[in-house]
């Protein structure tokens, strides 16, 4: 007994009994953390609001102050970025609450004069109006494109990711994350010529469903699509290609899915109850492929902040899709990719007239598929991300997919950003001919492995379906060519 105590003893003790050794272990970690430091300085040049050129007049605006002041900021540098008209909803207590997340409120005139919730930062409209940021005087009242004032202030805080959310999307776990998209990449075969959009929630086990900003045209249309595997079985060149870093990931919510009003208006059985599988993986689009995505749940990394901004010119059930699709034509500029993930909130909505989101959405039913050609064909010259950002807006403009009032917010928007010091990631090249090809390239055998992955998932969120009746509607696409 003693001697095996005093055996294990001194291999205890000397570890803390060696000072040399202490000290050069102390010298190599700090040496490590300086490189470290000095890394991550250079990716994310600090951006604390004395150093911005931004002024902000907080002697006028003492509820600012106070917000600044405030020491229960520093929690990182994640934020989450609410709009609402709200007291604080069962959502906003959870998303106050997580651990590593800072939340920007951004209130509007309808919205309450008193909010708190934790440690959130409540924007009054009196606030806003001293941020003097550019894009303050073109912002509409009454509008969730508010929202755009909450995103420059996050990128102020010198925010290294976004999550984009709304007031009615209560997160099911305790912190957003982005998920290895361990699915692959999907994207079209090289024999199709038209139609570029997948519907991604077919990947996620419901093709009957559709995202609200799918062009009604494609709802019936189940296209051939290809797998890209992430393995390293895939050519350097056809990685480099097809499977750019993920920069901006939607996560799909539950029971109330974003959907647009024909499908509320006319699929009455599957409201409140929606459920997708959550086995599936996570899953990249490869760059010419579309898919809409909104501005709930969804997360932007540090190179995607840029494209944040919401168009002010178009209704509030179109401004998040058409961002959406602008910024997946931007992504294929700069290497990146859009990712996809399982069900990650529940989302209990707020009340809506179906017959006005209808309405509100016909731009979306008009000019989904025409807008999605113009992006697939617009090409630009600049060598630089934000050129090309006014670039896109402008074309867009003349094209009235928006108003001339969004190419002047895209002006103050880059304006603000570089005033905050957000550093743009830089312009590589997309050739959207070479991915075609590299597509037409990826052997059956390749795209095979990812797909069986997504099929064995969806079989056994199928199997769920004995304790989970909503599971029973899942859907798994047999065909040897998968097809979403
Ligand atoms: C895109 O990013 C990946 C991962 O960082 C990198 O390996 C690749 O070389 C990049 N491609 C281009 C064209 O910059």
């Amino acid at each position: 007994m003693v001697a095996q105590f005093s055996f294990s003893e001194p291999s205890y003790s000397a570890l803390h009994r060696s000072p040399r050794h202490k000290k050069l272990m102390i010298i190599a970690c700090a040496i490590g953390f300086f490189l470290f430091l000095s890394l991550f300085h250079a990716r994310y040049p600090s951006q604390s609001p004395s150093e911005s050129k931004i002024e902000t007049d907080t002697t006028h605006c003492p509820a600012l102050a106070n917000e600044l002041d405030n020491k229960r900021l520093i929690k990182g540098k994640s934020w989450i970025v609410v709009t609402t008209i709200n007291d604080p909803t069962d959502a906003m207590d959870l998303l106050c609450n997580l651990k590593d997340w800072n939340v920007v409120v951004v209130a509007d005139t309808k919205s309450p004069k008193e909010w708190t919730c934790g440690s959130c930062v409540y924007l009054s409209v009196e606030d806003q109006k001293c941020l003097s940021y550019g894009i303050v005087d073109v912002i509409p009242y009454r509008a969730y494109t508010r929202k755009n004032i909450g995103y420059l202030w996050a990128i102020q805080q010198g925010a290294t990711r976004v999550f984009d959310t709304d007031d009615d999307n209560l997160p099911t776990g305790n912190d957003i994350i982005f998920e290895s998209p361990t699915g692959g990449v999907v994207g079209y075969r090289s024999d199709e010529t038209t139609g570029k959009s997948v519907n991604i929630y077919s990947h996620f086990g419901r093709p009957d469903i559709w995202p609200r900003g799918f062009p009604l045209e494609e709802i019936d249309v189940r296209r051939p699509v290809t797998y890209i595997p992430e393995s390293e079985s895939l050519p350097v060149k056809a990685k480099e290609l097809l499977a750019p870093p993920m920069m901006i990931q939607q996560g799909l919510a539950d029971l109330d899915p974003d959907v647009d009003a024909i499908f509320r208006l006319t699929q009455v059985q599957e409201l409140k109850k929606a459920k997708f599988c959550k086995k599936s993986p996570s899953i990249r689009l490869a760059p010419g492929t579309f898919c809409p995505f909104n501005s709930q749940n969804t997360l932007f990394s540090y190179d995607a902040l840029w494209g944040l901004v919401l168009p002010i010119t178009v209704s509030f059930r179109v401004c998040d899709i058409w961002r959406g699709y602008w910024v997946q034509r931007l992504l294929w500029d700069i290497n990146g990719s859009l990712g996809f993930t399982k069900p990650t909130v529940d989302q209990i909505r707020n009340a809506h007239n179906y017959l006005d989101d209808y309405k509100d959405e016909l731009q979306i039913y008009e000019q989904t598929s025409k807008f999605i050609d113009f992006l697939s064909n617009w090409q630009s010259t600049s060598s630089r991300l934000e050129v090309r950002i006014v670039d896109l807006m402008e074309a867009m403009a003349a094209r009235d997919f928006i108003g001339e009032k969004d190419v002047d917010l895209a002006k103050r928007w880059v304006e603000d950003l570089k005033n905050v010091n957000y550093v743009f990631p830089k312009v590589t090249a997309y050739d959207p001919e070479a991915v075609t090809a590299s597509l037409g390239q990826i052997s059956d055998e390749d795209s095979q492995k990812p797909r069986l992955l997504s099929n064995e998932a969806l079989r056994q969120c199928k199997l769920d379906a004995a304790s989970d009746e909503s599971m029973s509607r899942i859907t798994i696409t047999e065909d040897r060519r998968t097809e979403l």
